[in-house]
C-alpha cells in the first residue's frame, strides 16, 4: 500500500482505496486465524496452531489501521472534525456502529493474546473470552455486507467461508463429545 501510494497506483481516491484494502485485510486475517484449528484437526499439522496468534494480531493491526484511516478521512488529524462528530457518526450510522463494535471486541483479545494471559485468567475464562472472535467476525461481515454498494459476491464468499469454518468446528465438537460418551470409563 505504501509503495502504491508512492507510485500513485492507489487511484483517484487513495484514502478510500486504503480504507477498503485495510478492511478486507482485517477480515482475511481474522478468517485465516479461525481456519488454523480446523486445518490442524484435519491434517494433524502443528504449524497452523503456531501461526494462529500472529494472524489474530495482524487482524487487530489492520483493524486499527482501518480505523485510523477513517479518522484521517474525517479530518480528525487536521482538526477539522471534533470527537463529537465521530461519536455521532458511530452512533447514528449502523454500518459504522457494527464496524466499531467489531474493533472494540478485538481489543481484549489482542491484549490477552500474550504469554501469561491464559495462566492469569484461567484456561476456561480465557477460552470463553476468545470466543468473542466469532461475534467480531460476524459484525465485521455485516459491516462488509452493508458497506458494499452493488456487487455482493465478495462479502458473500467471505460469509460462506465463515459458515464452512463454523460447520467444521461444530462437526468436530460433536464427534469429540460423541466419542467421549462411547468411551468406557
Ligand atoms: C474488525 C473491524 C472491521 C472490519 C473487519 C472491517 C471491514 C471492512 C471492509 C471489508 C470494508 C470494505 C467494504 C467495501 O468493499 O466497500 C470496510 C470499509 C469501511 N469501513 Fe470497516 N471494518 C472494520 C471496522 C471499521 C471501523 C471501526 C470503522 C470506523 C469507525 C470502519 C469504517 C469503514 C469505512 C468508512 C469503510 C469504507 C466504506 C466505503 O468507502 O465504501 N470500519 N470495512
Amino acid at each position: 500500500m505504501a509503495l502504491d501510494a508512492q507510485s500513485g497506483a492507489l487511484g483517484a481516491n487513495p484514502v478510500q482505496r486504503v480504507q477498503l484494502q485495510t478492511g478486507v485485510l482485517t477480515l482475511a486475517m481474522l478468517m485465516l486465524s479461525l481456519a488454523c484449528t480446523p486445518l490442524r484437526l484435519l491434517t494433524k499439522w502443528t504449524w497452523p496452531a503456531r501461526i494462529r496468534k500472529a494472524l489474530g494480531l495482524l487482524a487487530f493491526l489492520y483493524a486499527a489501521l482501518h480505523f485510523l484511516v477513517y479518522l484521517f478521512d474525517k479530518g480528525i488529524f487536521n482538526g477539522s472534525f471534533g470527537l463529537q462528530t465521530i461519536l455521532t457518526d458511530i452512533v447514528k450510522r449502523p454500518f459504522i456502529t457494527v464496524g466499531f463494535g467489531a474493533l472494540l471486541l478485538l481489543i481484549p483479545l489482542a491484549l490477552t493474546s500474550f504469554k501469561g494471559s491464559v495462566k492469569r485468567l484461567g484456561f476456561q475464562r480465557w477460552t470463553r473470552l476468545h470466543q468473542l472472535v466469532y461475534v467480531a467476525v460476524g459484525l465485521g461481515l455485516l459491516h462488509y455486507w452493508w458497506g458494499v454498494k452493488k456487487d455482493h459476491t465478495s462479502p458473500l464468499i467471505y460469509i460462506l467461508v465463515m459458515l464452512a469454518l463454523f460447520a467444521a468446528r461444530w462437526v468436530w465438537n460433536r464427534r469429540k463429545t460423541g466419542s467421549k460418551r462411547t468411551t468406557p470409563a
